[in-house]
């Protein structure tokens, strides 16, 4: 097999004469739940790859060489297939492999032309049929391999969600993450071995969950009950300061509102926040969908350390922090050209401009904040020259003074928004 070059950031491994590989959808019943063209799927590979759990699933009379999945299994899989050239080979997968499955990953590995997909019911689709829940409105969220907290994006008033549990310890640590983030009245249903012969179900609410852990293959279904006394945390820009920890490092709620909505987050975006602080501008840029994605570039370690801190409080744990220091122009260790990138911090530093200008894909945008006179002229110099938008703010937040209220200004603050690549 020759590695191709990489296709929107996939690697495809094309190897135009190789047979097919049959991606088989199992479910928890195992072979008597399959048809039977997946059955004769099975039956004539001369190679069946799986966990040891699918593997054990079939009956005896398969007589295919069974290949268990090794650990870790991404890294190995290219040399594993290859070491099979030219074999009929197939893949168990459990319930519907393009759902969170192994067959995502084949299909990026060698290209949906080389695959052959058996589907079976998923265990997202399984789990609505027991619960009566419309499968189309509810989010599903994987803790498979990540942790917990990007449950917390999801999570509102009234909202159904369900999770896909790592093992059998995720249902409690669902329940704590509930309970700790102004969810506890949520109702937990837990629902085990979906559609095999050790089916399963069991409910409780967070605030009280104390159930054993159970089986390792469950779904975790959350009917959602938010505390009004907590602080909201929904997925629009915007959120309270006081959901931030640090030192104080925060662009604030007003101005952050009005620099995401600037920055304008679409689906599979990445985004450099320069001079992150407390990391709030790359937090709520991927708060506003899971496949986004964005690189805190601060240069102080406390503040790396708070920007992680907040991300993983926030549910977006994937955000990235680096202590690279964007001063030479054309030069950085990160390889993905971003859709955008906001500057909130070291714009007066020599270079910072310009080499965030020179790494910015061509219709990309760049937003920068001002809020010292020096920046604030440095940022109406690349006006002149690239274009873009000017806009000044001050917002004023009402507070005591004696029996009476008063505004407090607070400092203003010069945005430039510009694409790269407009006309002016
Ligand atoms: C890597 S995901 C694969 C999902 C699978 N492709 C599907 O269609 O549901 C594995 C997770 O799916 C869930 N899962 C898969 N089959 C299940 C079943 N029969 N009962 C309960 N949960 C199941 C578990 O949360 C498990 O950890």
């Amino acid at each position: 097999m020759a590695p191709d070059a990489p296709v929107n950031g996939t690697r495809i491994i094309a190897d135009r004469n190789a047979p097919p590989i049959s991606v088989v959808g199992i479910g928890a019943d195992g072979w008597s739940g399959l048809g039977s063209v997946a059955r004769e799927t099975i039956s004539g590979a001369e190679v069946v790859f799986g966990s040891a759990r699918q593997l054990e699933l079939l009956p005896d009379t398969i007589t295919a060489h069974a290949q268990e999945w090794p650990s870790p299994l991404l890294p190995a899989l290219p040399t594993l297939f290859d070491g099979y050239s030219g074999r009929k080979l197939c893949v168990l997968a459990s319930g519907d492999p393009m759902f969170y499955g192994i067959g995502v990953t084949l299909a990026r590995l060698f290209g949906a032309e080389r695959l052959r997909v058996f589907p079976q019911a998923s265990s997202a689709s399984l789990a609505c049929a027991r619960l009566g829940w419309a499968l189309a409105e509810v989010p599903v969220v994987s803790a498979v391999g990540r942790p917990v907290e990007t449950v917390l994006p999801e999570l509102a008033h009234r909202r159904r969600v369900l999770v896909l549990s790592a093992d059998e310890h995720t249902p409690g640590r669902i329940a704590e993450l509930l309970r700790g983030n102004g969810f506890g009245e949520s109702m937990l249903t837990v629902l085990e071995q979906l559609g095999g012969p050790r089916e399963r179900v069991v409910r409780d609410r967070a605030a009280t969950w104390e159930l054993a852990a159970g089986d390792p293959l469950n779904v975790i279904a959350i009917d959602c009950v938010a505390d009004p006394k907590h602080p909201r945390a929904t997925r629009v820009p915007g959120l309270p300061d006081e959901l931030y920890g640090g030192d104080g490092q925060l662009t604030k709620s007003e101005v952050r509102a009005l620099t995401l909505a600037a920055l304008a987050p679409a689906p599979g975006e990445l985004l450099w926040d320069v001079g992150g602080g407390s990391g709030s501008i790359a937090i709520e840029w991927c708060r506003t969908h899971p496949s986004c994605r964005a690189v805190s570039f601060e240069r102080l370690e406390h503040r790396r350390r708070q920007i992680a801190d907040n991300a993983a409080a926030l549910g977006v744990p994937h955000v990235g922090v680096r202590a690279e220091v964007l001063t030479e122009v054309g030069k950085s260790t990160e390889s993905a050209p971003p859709d955008a990138i906001f500057v909130g911090g070291g714009l007066t530093q020599a270079g910072v401009l310009e080499t965030c200008w020179s790494h910015l894909r061509q219709g990309g945008r760049l937003v920068a904040n001002a809020v010292t006179a020096e920046s604030e002229a440095l940022l109406l110099n690349w006006s002149a020259a690239h274009g873009g938008e000017l806009r000044k703010f001050q917002i004023y937040r009402a507070e005591p003074l004696g029996r009476f209220t008063t505004w407090r200004p607070q400092l203003p603050v010069t945005q430039w928004a510009v694409v790269k690549g407009d006309s002016f």
